[in-house]
């Protein structure tokens, strides 16, 4: 079954499709392309992918861009790189690019889109769990630079994003379960009715080419839509979409990106929000159980290894003097509502890092 979202952004509006074998539709590509293609990927999904979406295509790619697989190749010089071969075809600005891969190549891909010649089009063909229930969604694309994570970028929509959940059947099973914790954030923050979803059903989610899979994409998808169209730009209620993200971001950057996958560091995140809202009084503490053995039964951690309280809160740009009034942390209002406090004691911080596996000696 082929569901579709209208993605009504005040900018430029959209259709996202989501389908099992949606990539390899002829039709469905048909009725979105004209004009030259090209299409980018990386070293480890073309080989996996590239022949069938060329099969479908209305006509050929007139470039194909291959990329080293990871997150370091969302670089400048293959941003540069990438530009001067559109350049040197030369590539026309009717032009769409079609981003192929997980989220690396489709931030990398959109920020080409966003800017050769003041911006092209690009369709977004997301190849992870991550990808197609968040970083295709949204317009935001991105670049790395060596002082840090996505620091160059702009906002620049998709013209069209194609959601094929049978792709997800060769990613790692790692790879998926960081996905689901997005899924599960989201649900967190807007939607318990997708919560209970997942515990009444997670034994079913190893299999990916289930209806049961393509359902909860299609929810968290239609969540994030709605988020993001009240709020293109991030202004407001768009931020509410971090809610674990500053304890997760912490965790990846004191264990050097290594440990975990940015999915498994916002788990533990997750656990880490609900406790502090719980202690707060915003959130009934069961719920922090229950977020626990929801997120183990799709084998992602809930807690972290010892890393020091101190530590945590320096990457939280939370200084232990003079956290009072300054960090801002997205808390749970309740479950399926989510808010911003910058008004945590400084205490109940430690207990929760402490709470969730870091120590304080
Ligand atoms: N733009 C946004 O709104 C947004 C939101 C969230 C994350 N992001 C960005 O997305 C990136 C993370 O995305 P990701 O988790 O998809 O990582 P990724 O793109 O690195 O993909 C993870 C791994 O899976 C491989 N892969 C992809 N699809 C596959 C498939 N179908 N079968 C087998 N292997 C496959 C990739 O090659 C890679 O090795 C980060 O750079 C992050 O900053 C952007």
């Amino acid at each position: 079954m082929i569901e579709t979202i209208d993605v009504n952004t005040a900018s430029s509006p959209y259709r996202i499709g989501i389908g099992r074998g949606l990539l390899a539709n002829k039709e469905h590509w048909s009725e979105l392309l004209n004009g030259q293609l090209i299409v980018i990927s990386n070293d480890r999904v073309a080989p996996l992918y590239l022949d069938a979406l060329r099969s479908a295509l209305p006509c050929q790619p007139l470039l194909e861009i291959i990329v080293p697989d990871g997150e370091q190749e969302k670089n400048v010089d293959n941003w540069m790189a990438i530009q001067n071969q559109l350049a040197g075809v030369p590539v026309s600005r009717d032009a769409t690019l079609i981003a192929l891969g997980g989220g690396v190549i489709g931030d990398l891909t959109g920020f080409v889109a966003a800017t050769y010649m003041r911006g092209i089009r690009f369709v977004q063909v997301p190849t992870t769990l991550l990808a197609q229930v968040d970083a295709s969604v949204g317009g935001k694309t991105a670049i790395n630079l060596t002082a840090g994570k996505n620091l160059v970028g702009a906002f620049h929509q998709p013209g069209a994003v194609i959601v094929d959940p049978n792709t997800l059947s060769t990613l790692p099973p790692r790879e998926t379960a960081a996905g689901w914790a997005e899924v599960i954030k989201v649900a967190l923050i807007r939607d318990p009715e997708l919560l209970e979803l997942f515990e009444n059903g997670s034994d079913g989610l190893q299999d990916t080419g289930s209806q049961q899979v393509q359902t909860l994409i299609t929810r968290a998808i239609y969540n994030k839509v709605e988020v993001v169209v009240a709020d293109e730009k991030e202004a407001g209620e768009r931020a509410l979409l971090n809610l674990g993200h500053t304890f997760g971001h912490a965790i990846e950057t004191l264990t050097d990106y290594r440990k975990y996958l940015h999915g498994e560091a916002v788990a533990i995140g997750l656990v880490a929000a609900a406790h502090l809202s719980s202690r707060l009084g915003l959130v009934d503490p069961d719920l922090v159980q229950r977020i626990k053995s929801i997120l183990s039964d799709l084998s992602l951690p809930t807690s972290m290894p010892a890393l020091p309280v101190n530590d945590l809160l320096d990457c939280m740009g939370a200084d232990k003097k003079v956290l009072e009034g300054r960090l801002r942390l997205v808390l749970l209002n309740g479950l399926g509502q989510a808010c911003i406090r910058n008004d945590i004691p400084t205490q109940l911080l430690v207990e929760t890092l402490e709470y969730c596996g870091a120590s304080n000696d």
